[in-house]
């Protein structure tokens, strides 16, 4: 059975993937096609690659999953909102809720887009809750038979919060919460008030949050222990179209994008975090208690929280934890493009996803062409995970490319920028010189799995970068610039069989210099998307500070 997932819910983050008897061939976010970071258009370009990766037609497809339902309910659920002055009445919020209920009829057009784009199928789009497709997505791809599911997002057609029951491939609905009681709304809105994009920039106050001290009471905006949580939405939005005015009432002026970082903003940041991480307590505390169970699936955006996560497990509220790497919007094609197996009361099949590695493949031949198009002098490497590791141990920063391309917003060892992480300033260069981003923002090691226990207080699998653990304190000076100011660090544990080339990179600059980790980010420049193809790999090297490019056996230096 040939299914095609598809995420395109016209907020953002649009995506699709491909899959043959439940199995995942191909998944790509339109944003890595486009170059428009967070591309909430129709998925046209992700499509395509989907079905020429495949190698499949579009009448070979038995089902087209889209993971966004809009059910008339979710309009009227709206408007009680606005009645009932849970949520005020302001022509932003209004005008959004009437786009939903407009895009009930959308819907359909963007069936007959595809029909127009890529031709007849065989059976009509299907249309899959939001929240279920988050669900299936990362409870099928766990490996676990039984376990508690959380989806915490932003906000679905109308949910905000929902707890699911995986049992041996069957997932069952426990309970939603619905928006606008929302964490993702509440840290989007404080988000917005720190100068930062909401829905985007989330990341930022989390890197910030440790700079701070507990000197801001949030319980007038939320109280995250009062099972399971409450937003106090009417208060975070105000009573106006000023979308950050009723924090602003309470306390003080919204940062200016750009501006200074005072001790204000990053007290802030520790309370947003804080009450964050206190939520998500509860919430995987009333799961446990609830199902059951001490396997925990987690999925949304707010699942992007990593130290949330990490806090979770290392609190021993749970056994096991997964987190789907592509917790936002665009892993919800991966769970859409599963619903049909549910059909008639059926079973998921649920795999353990052991890599992300789901995108897009530069041949060698296109590296070669691309270089020499662009006329950029290179050598060919005889091997160059050992080439890599030298230019590393010399301290050079290094953009890495090779095999395929990443799916989830984390690049983990295809799409990266690399650098030496006992270097203490090495934080610092790679901000200023190549990412051209705040000073706060932590860089993550990339480390050997075999090696995660002498460097982690918490030793546990973490391939996708998506779990914070502390760094054992005689550790940190060794690789201060992964090392966050807190102590913790955002790993990844690289496996031999997952990803050879990478794990022997990180053994040979361990060879080197007797550290086998390695300073690990996504290879885009600020406020763009991770690099796709030679072009934009060479277009980034060039644009910024980085020493050496290894894409494929090629290598470039400056
Ligand atoms: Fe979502």
């Amino acid at each position: 059975m040939i299914t095609l997932g598809i995420n395109y819910s016209q907020m953002h983050d649009s995506s699709a993937c491909i899959m043959r008897d439940g199995e995942v061939l191909f998944a790509v976010a339109e944003e890595r096609l486009s170059r428009t970071k967070h591309d909430a258009r129709f998925p046209e370009l992700a499509i395509r690659a989907c079905l020429d990766f495949a190698q499949v037609r579009p009448e070979e497809i038995d089902f087209i999953c889209q993971g966004w339902s809009v059910p008339r309910t979710a309009y009227l659920h709206d408007l009680k909102c606005f009645a009932t002055g849970r949520q005020p009445v302001n022509p932003r919020a209004l005008l959004n809720s009437t786009r939903h209920f407009v895009s009930m009829w959308h819907q359909r057009s963007g069936e007959n887009r595809f029909h127009r784009l890529f031709g007849p199928t065989k059976r009509s789009f299907r249309f899959v809750d939001h929240h279920l497709a988050h669900a299936i997505s990362t409870y099928a791809f766990s490996g676990f038979d039984n376990a508690a599911v959380l989806v915490l997002d932003g906000r679905g057609a109308w949910e905000a919060t929902s707890l699911w029951h995986g049992r041996n491939g069957f997932l069952d609905h426990v309970w939603t919460i619905p928006w606008p009681n929302s964490l993702g709304l509440f840290y989007a809105q404080f988000t917005d008030y720190l100068g930062f994009q909401a829905y985007s920039d989330e990341w930022k106050v989390m890197g910030l949050a440790p700079y701070g001290e507990p000197s801001v009471n949030l319980r007038e905006f939320i109280i995250p222990d009062d099972s399971p949580y409450r937003v106090a939405t009417h208060r975070l939005l105000g009573k106006d179209s000023a979308p950050t005015a009723g924090i602003e009432a309470r306390l003080g002026p919204r940062r200016i994008p750009e501006s200074e970082i005072d001790a204000r903003h990053k007290n802030v940041a520790f309370a947003v975090q804080d009450s964050c991480e206190g939520a998500m307590l509860t919430l995987a505390r009333a799961a446990v208690e609830k199902t059951g169970c001490r396997n925990l699936c987690l999925a949304g955006g707010v699942a992007l929280n990593s130290k949330a996560n990490g806090k979770i497990l290392s609190e021993g509220l749970v056994d096991r934890i997964f987190v789907q790497p592509a917790a936002s919007d665009d892993g919800v094609c991966l769970g859409a493009a599963l619903a049909p197996y549910m059909d008639s009361g059926g079973k998921l099949p649920v795999r353990k996803m052991r890599h992300a590695y789901l995108g897009p493949e530069i041949p060698e031949e296109e590296i070669e062409k691309t270089l020499r198009t662009y006329k950029v002098r290179a050598t060919r490497a005889s091997d160059p995970a050992q080439t890599a590791a030298q230019l590393l141990a010399d301290g050079k920063i290094l953009g890495w490319v090779q095999g395929r391309m990443e799916f989830g917003p984390r690049a983990l060892g295809s799409r990266s920028i690399l650098a030496d992480p006992r270097d203490p300033e090495m934080n610092a260069k790679v901000n200023n010189a190549v990412k051209f981003r705040e000073w706060w923002r932590p860089f993550a090691p990339s480390l050997l799995a075999e090696v995660a226990s002498e460097y982690l207080e918490s030793a546990t699998d973490s391939p996708f970068m998506i779990l914070t653990a502390q760094v054992k304190p005689e550790k940190r000076s060794i690789i201060p610039s992964v090392t966050h100011v807190d102590g913790s660090a955002r790993p990844q544990t690289v496996e031999r069989d997952v990803n050879p080339l990478y794990w022997r990179l990180i053994h040979e600059f361990g060879a080197r210099t007797g550290v086998p980790v390695v300073m690990n980010t996504s290879f885009n420049l600020r406020g763009e998307p991770i690099v796709c193809t030679p072009t934009d790999a060479i277009r980034t090297f060039f644009s910024s500070g980085m020493d050496a490019l290894v894409m494929g056996n090629f290598v470039v230096e400056k």
